[in-house]
């Protein structure tokens, strides 16, 4: 995980290297391209009855109207691409700021919105998110290693809702703990599945969808924070879905 980390930031701090790049470019490309136009214009105007008719002809094959309305349209969708990669490199970069293994004093809520923020292409459109964020306060913690937990979980919730559903997210603090719960509306699950889910290598999913990892690697993490993690189910037609609880010291003791 040391190595992949290092990986993820290294990728990140590449890719905004080149959207610095792009983003550099962008005026002096709408410069050019008004120069380009004004210089047309006034060509335009030097020209004989001769020329007006070829340019004319020749602008009406190339479709020059368009051309130039497209020119501005295509502009601004490459800035808005450009943003969007800008914000996943942003949170590729908090996800991997682990720098794993070190304890790091972080708001646990903004590693929870990185890792939505990954996620995002998983769930747009079909499953909305609830927050309630009343913790908002510095937790010392394997920053890291959190993320981790936070991204397996939401990533199991997202795969339990098959179709359309909610995610509710909520952090708290109870007694010097911090307190996440993350509850889906999808398929839940019975207690036989249930007791197993912990261990390792159990999955109810086919290959290449899941490992059966996630979950036994989050209990340990968890562990390690010599806090808890819980879980509750229910598949009845009303009322179906799964809540994880997490439950850690606002401070951690190390070991
Ligand atoms: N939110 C959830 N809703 C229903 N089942 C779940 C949920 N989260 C985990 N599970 C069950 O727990 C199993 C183990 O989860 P995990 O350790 O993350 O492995 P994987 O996701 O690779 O299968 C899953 O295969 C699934 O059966
Ligand atoms: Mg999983």
């Amino acid at each position: 995980m040391v190595s992949l980390g290092q990986l993820v930031a290294d990728i990140a701090h590449e890719i905004n290297n080149l959207i610095g790049a792009i983003y550099a470019n962008m005026p002096p490309l709408e410069e050019y391209i008004d120069d380009v136009k004004s210089t047309v214009d006034v060509a335009e105007s030097c020209l004989d009855e001769v020329g007006t008719k070829t340019l004319n002809e020749y602008k009406e094959q190339i479709d020059y109207a368009f051309v130039i309305d497209d020119l501005s349209k295509l502009l601004e969708s490459q800035k808005q691409a450009a943003d969007r990669i800008r914000n996943i490199v942003l949170s590729l970069r908090n996800f991997s700021r682990l720098d794993q293994g070190d304890v790091k004093t972080v708001l646990l809520e903004e590693g929870i919105d990185s890792t939505l923020q990954m996620l995002l292409h998983k769930f747009k459109h079909r499953i909305v998110i609830e927050k309630d964020y009343s913790l908002n306060e510095m937790v010392e913690c394997y920053a890291g290693e959190l993320n981790q937990v936070f991204m397996n979980i939401l990533a199991n919730a997202i795969q339990a809702i098959t179709d359309t559903g909610t995610i509710i997210i909520t952090t708290a603090k109870v007694n010097e703990n911090a307190i996440i719960t993350i509850a889906d509306t999808g398929t839940g699950m019975p207690d036989e599945i249930k007791e197993k889910i912990f261990d390792p290598f159990f999955t109810t999913k086919d290959v290449g969808e899941g490992t059966g990892l996630g979950l036994s690697i989050s209990y340990g993490i968890i562990e390690k924070h010599q806090g808890t993690l819980t879980v509750e189910s229910n598949q009845s037609k009303e009322n179906h879905g799964t809540r994880f609880i997490i439950a850690i010291p606002l401070k951690i003791t190390p070991a």
